[in-house]
């Protein structure tokens, strides 16, 4: 994989929520790609974090394209009030959402890119039907819920699979890797096929500042 081809989301989930619009723009200004954003229900992930007030914030702070991780059960509920946020790439899980064809095919009516996300514990093939209707496929590189955790070296191998998935129909896919991602991961899951690289820990904790934390990973 080509480096000038990595794009950096910066997850918000590691920054100082007490300046959340001056984080967005410094790790922005630090040449952050995207804004990740993840909502938490406290009931398909243990945690809960923020919601659509707070990516109407991030819109008002920062220009960059807004990468909304929704890790909510019943999606479907929620995503005219974050396409209205001006969010504009909204990732919902495939875990459970029987109907997710259609939530997708909405999210893309209201004007926003469908992602779709895929924890540790969930094959593959669970997105294979869904690809042609998506920008992105999100590979968990740990279980969804809390920053900082170890990286899952194991999901590798459907980064691989979807990529080549991806080639050989010619779909062109972003494919993301969110969790763990540092230097170091950086680089494996790049080489196994993802373009699209969230990361909270390994920017807004890196010793030598957010513009060093991004280079480290491009
Ligand atoms: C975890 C979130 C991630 C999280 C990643 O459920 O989806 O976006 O912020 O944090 P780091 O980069 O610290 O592993
Ligand atoms: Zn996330």
């Amino acid at each position: 994989m080509n480096q000038e081809k990595r794009i950096i989301s910066a997850s918000m989930l590691a920054s100082d929520f007490s300046q959340s619009g001056n984080e967005a723009k410094a790790v922005a200004a630090a040449g952050s790609d995207w804004l990740h954003i993840d909502v938490m229900d406290g009931v398909f992930v243990p945690n809960i974090t923020i919601g659509v007030p707070f990516v109407q914030a991030m819109k008002k702070s920062v220009s960059i394209p807004l990468d909304v991780h929704l890790m909510i059960v019943q999606p479907e509920k929620h995503i005219h009030a974050f396409a209205k946020t001006g969010a504009d790439i909204l990732t919902i899980h495939c875990e459970n959402n029987p109907n997710i064809h259609y939530t997708l095919m909405e999210i893309r009516k209201l004007g926003v890119r469908p992602a779709v996300a895929i924890n540790p514990g969930t094959p593959a093939i669970l997105v294979e039907p869904i690809l042609p209707f998506i920008d992105m496929v999100l590979v968990m590189t740990v279980n969804p819920g809390f920053g900082g955790q170890k990286f899952i070296p194991e999901t590798l191998s459907k980064i691989r699979q979807i990529r080549q998935w991806s080639d050989e129909r010619n779909l062109n896919l972003n494919i993301q890797v969110d969790g763990g991602i540092n230097g170091e991961t950086a680089g494996l899951c790049a080489e196994a096929g993802a373009n699209v690289l969230v990361a909270g820990t390994a920017i807004f904790g890196y010793p030598e500042g957010y513009a060093a934390g991004i280079q480290a990973l491009r």
